[in-house]
């Protein structure tokens, strides 16, 4: 393990979940002393929404760029380019409305890009462009879903199985959900619901090979 890229998407400065992604942050460089960290806090500072100037830039291949386009493309070069610099990913994932938040989704817009992160064939359909590795979501909610495995969906859980999708999408099928349930149902769940994702995240780090 050279290298980890963690994503946090919660606008929460004290949000659980950077509890998580730190956890594992700690867990992993006491495995791997010298692992690489690329930490992108994108609940911090949240990327803009595609609008129509964006999606032009993101999507298609202007020949001129406003100075906004060209910025746009950057960033979003740069945030592929982590993916696959890195030989896992961190996704700390509140959950939102039942799904994933604003600024995660909006990140998702603006890495799934057509020809960078995912091609289309005629004959074979969609294939992703990213090369496979693992992906762990911490994924936190008020309310309690279940694991989010595949076998077992829960039915208002409209987040597991989305990221598992667009990150298949994009490459990654190694997608590994890790719940934090009933964050918001008083002190007891909140706390057996945190010591469950903790020890979850201490076994799949025990389990990385090197
Ligand atoms: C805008 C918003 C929407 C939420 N929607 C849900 C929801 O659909 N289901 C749920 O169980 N909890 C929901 N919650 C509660 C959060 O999932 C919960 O507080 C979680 O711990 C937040 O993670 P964080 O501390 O990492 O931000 C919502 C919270 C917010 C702020």
């Amino acid at each position: 393990m050279k290298t980890l890229l963690v994503l946090d998407s919660s606008p929460r400065r004290d949000a659980v979940s950077r509890q998580l992604t730190n956890h594992f942050i700690e867990k992993i460089s006491a495995k791997y002393p010298d692992v690489r960290i690329i930490h992108r806090d994108i609940g911090a500072s949240p990327l803009a929404h595609v609008d129509d100037e964006l999606i032009n830039a993101l999507r298609k291949e202007p020949e001129t760029l406003t100075p906004r386009q060209q910025a746009a493309r950057q960033a979003s070069d740069q945030m592929i380019e982590e993916m696959n610099e890195a030989d896992a990913i961190v996704v700390g994932a509140p959950m939102h409305n039942f799904t994933v938040s604003g600024a995660l989704r909006t990140w998702i817009d603006h890495v799934a890009r057509p020809g960078k992160t995912f091609g289309y064939d005629p004959e074979t359909g969609p294939k992703g462009l990213i090369e496979d590795k693992p992906v762990f979501v911490l994924s936190t909610r008020g309310g309690d879903y279940g694991d989010g495995a595949p076998d077992n969906p829960h039915p208002a859980d409209f987040q597991s199985g989305y990221l598992r999708h667009i990150f298949g999408f994009i490459g990654l099928k190694n997608v590994r959900i890790i719940a934090a349930n009933g964050m918001d149902m008083g002190p007891e769940p909140r706390a057996e619901g945190l010591a469950e994702a903790n020890n979850k995240i201490d076994a799949a780090v025990d389990a990385l090979a090197a």
